[in-house]
Formats: structure tokens, sequence, C-alpha cells
């Protein structure tokens, strides 16, 4: 079950770096696409950096409605994040097309795909001159959402043989998230 998380933690999420989708929407069209390159940049108000090649439909959207949605998905979604890390949404609707199912989010337009590990919903704080120069874009985080099969109390629970992230290193080659480990020291 989709279950909030309050934003302090929203970093938490993503701090083990799965790759993730991010989804759009504007003026009737919506899109999603895979993206490796997503990282927490701040805790509170909870910001993000990603990656968002200039030639994609998402940063299309992203600019155009200044919303998306981070999304990690799960070992069952991994041929899905393929798919929409391979085609793009400005020619066909990624998600009639490969039937992917959506919920609506709490505050952004940007659907939730449904089925994953966790949600973040951002507003984009415009960096043109990083966007234009890198490709980087800042997000803020104003809703987080996760499955309580896998988040609680806080954190990621991962059981053997059961849903974990996916995290991306070449052509279609994913990991999973390992073992949990406490260190003694706490900070
Ligand atoms: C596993 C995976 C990770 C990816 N990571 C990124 C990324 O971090 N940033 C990016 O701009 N594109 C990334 N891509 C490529 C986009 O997902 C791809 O260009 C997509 O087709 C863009 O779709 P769109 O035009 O519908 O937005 C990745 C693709 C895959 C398969």
């Amino acid at each position: 079950m989709r279950v909030p998380v309050p934003l302090a933690h929203a970093h938490r999420l993503l701090n083990h770096g799965p790759t993730t989708l991010v989804s759009t929407a504007h003026g009737g069209r919506r899109n999603v696409m895979a993206a490796a390159w997503v990282m927490p940049l701040d805790f509170e108000p909870p910001k993000f950096a990603a990656v968002v090649a200039a030639d994609t439909f998402t940063r299309e959207l992203l600019l155009a409605s200044g919303e998306c949605v981070l999304h990690a998905p799960t070992t069952a979604q991994i041929d899905l994040t393929m798919a929409v890390g391979n085609t793009s949404g400005r020619e066909r609707d990624k998600f009639q097309a490969l039937g992917i199912p959506t919920e609506p989010g709490g505050i952004v337009q940007a659907p939730l795909v449904a089925g994953c590990g966790a949600w973040l919903e951002c507003r984009r704080l415009p960096e043109p001159a990083i966007e234009q120069r890198y490709d980087l874009f800042v997000l803020e985080c104003v809703a987080a959402w996760a499955d309580d099969s896998l988040w609680q109390k806080g954190e990621w629970h991962f059981s053997p043989g059961g849903a974990r992230t996916i995290h991306h290193c070449k052509g279609g080659l994913f990991y999973t998230t390992g073992e949990r480990l406490q260190a003694s020291r706490k900070s």
C-alpha cells in the first residue's frame, strides 16, 4: 500500500542510489522515462539533482510544467524501465503503448507509475545555467510516498527473495540492493 513519507525522510528513499523513473505531464500530454543519474541534494526541504538530457520529451514537459515525479521502480519493473528508457514519448504515449498502470499524485499533475517502491513528487527549481550546461535539474520534493511492504519506520526493508530497488550499471545490466548493514556509529 502506498503510504506518505515525511519530507524530512524523503532523501532516504533515493540515498542508496536506485535507478529511477521520471514522469511528467503538461497540456494533455504525459510521459515517463528512465533516469539512473538522480541523487539527493539536500535534507529539508528535500532537494534532488537529476540529469535529464536535452533531446528527451521528458525535459520538454518538465520545462513546460515545472513538475515531475521521481520513482524507485523494483525488480518486477526492470523490463518496464528499459522500455521507457529506450523509446521517446514524443511519438506515442508510453503509458498506453506499454500498458503502464498509473495513479494520480497528491500535488503535481504528473502521474504516478503504480507498483514502484517509492514516489517523490517534485517541482523544478529553475537553474538555467546548469540545466543547459550539464543537463542537470534541481528538484524540490513536495510530497513523498513509499510502498509499506518495503518501507517501514523510516527505512527500506528488503526481504530475501522479495522485491528490491534496481541499480543500473550498463546496457540493461542491473544490480539489486544488497544486505542491510548497520555500522556501530550512527553519525
Ligand atoms: C537504465 C536507464 C537509465 C537512464 N538514465 C538516464 C538519465 O539519468 N538521464 C537521461 O537523460 N536519460 C537517461 N536514460 C535515457 C532516457 O530514459 C531515454 O533517452 C528515454 O528514451 C527518454 O524518453 P523521452 O524522450 O520519452 O523523455 C536512461 C535509460 C535507461 C535505460
